[in-house]
């Protein structure tokens, strides 16, 4: 059975995956963290361009019916993985970009993301194109303390605290993590938040994107054996890959180390 590949830099991308497991019970998923170069968020784009070409070219062969670039940092590259594979290619911007336009009808947002992220400037040109305001803080050093499973320290929150303070948080309708890793510290997130805004995960935004565009063909239809197997592939350590599932509460049936080194 051909699988649904989902690729990040870490742990992040596990978020979109748990939105995607409820819509597709019948399918095979595999994980790809590329955990040795993480994180991606402080990298130049250059290097993120022939890590990714090293990734598409390792996931072709298994064969995928569809990738999807669970990070935004990399889903800027979409054209990179794109030119090695045949089937469809899903990055996580442009549908959370449609969700908050289109369902959400937000007018003015801000997205919490790696520096790469915020500085590219992905969000902002398409919000631009629906006439919504965006602004993005980079907050990078957020991705090591959640794959650190460091949420709950002290250090966090202040962390977070030093990040917003000085937005004035009142005068967004809509907060996207714009990270996938920042689903993960949720929680820690929402106690600087008002309750009545908009708070938005890409993970949900693409299962409602794969759910209602051209990627509904394949769907099972209304067959819910759950006979799911979820492989997860890294490129770092297994023995932290495991403390991190437990730790995050997330599922797989496998895990394997996978060596792609930074030469190409
Ligand atoms: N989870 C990723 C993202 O959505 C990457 C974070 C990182 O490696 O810096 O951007």
């Amino acid at each position: 059975m051909q699988p649904i590949i989902l690729i990040d830099s870490g742990i992040g991308g596990l978020t979109v995956l748990k939105s995607l497991l409820p819509l597709m019970p019948n399918e095979n998923f595999i994980y790809f963290a590329d955990q040795k170069y993480c994180p991606y968020g402080n990298r130049k784009d250059n290097y993120l361009i022939i890590r990714l070409c090293k990734i598409a070219q390792f996931i072709n062969h298994y064969n995928p019916k569809l990738v999807i670039i669970a990070c935004n940092t990399a889903s800027r590259f979409k054209w990179t993985v794109e030119k090695f594979l045949t089937c469809p290619v899903l990055d996580v911007i442009t549908p959370t970009v449609c969700h908050v336009s289109k369902v959400l009808k937000a007018k003015k947002v801000l997205i919490l993301a790696t520096k790469s992220t915020a500085n590219g400037g992905a969000y902002q040109t398409l919000f631009a194109k629906e006439n919504v305001f965006a602004k993005a803080i980079p907050c990078s050093e957020f991705v090591e303390k959640i794959e650190n499973m460091q949420i709950y320290q002290n250090d966090f929150y202040r962390l977070v605290d030093n990040k917003l303070r000085l937005t004035n948080l009142q005068s967004y309708d809509t907060i996207i993590y714009g990270c996938t890793h920042f689903g993960f510290a949720d929680k820690i997130f929402r106690q600087f938040f008002n309750e009545n805004k908009n708070i938005v995960e890409c993970g949900n935004c693409v299962a409602e994107f794969v759910k209602s565009n051209q990627y509904c063909a394949i769907l099972p239809h209304q067959n819910f054996a759950n006979s799911q197997q979820i492989q997860i592939l890294t490129t770092g350590d297994c023995k932290k890959l495991i403390k991190q599932l437990d730790f995050y509460s997330l599922k797989y049936s496998q895990i394997s180390n996978v060596e792609l080194s930074e030469n190409c």
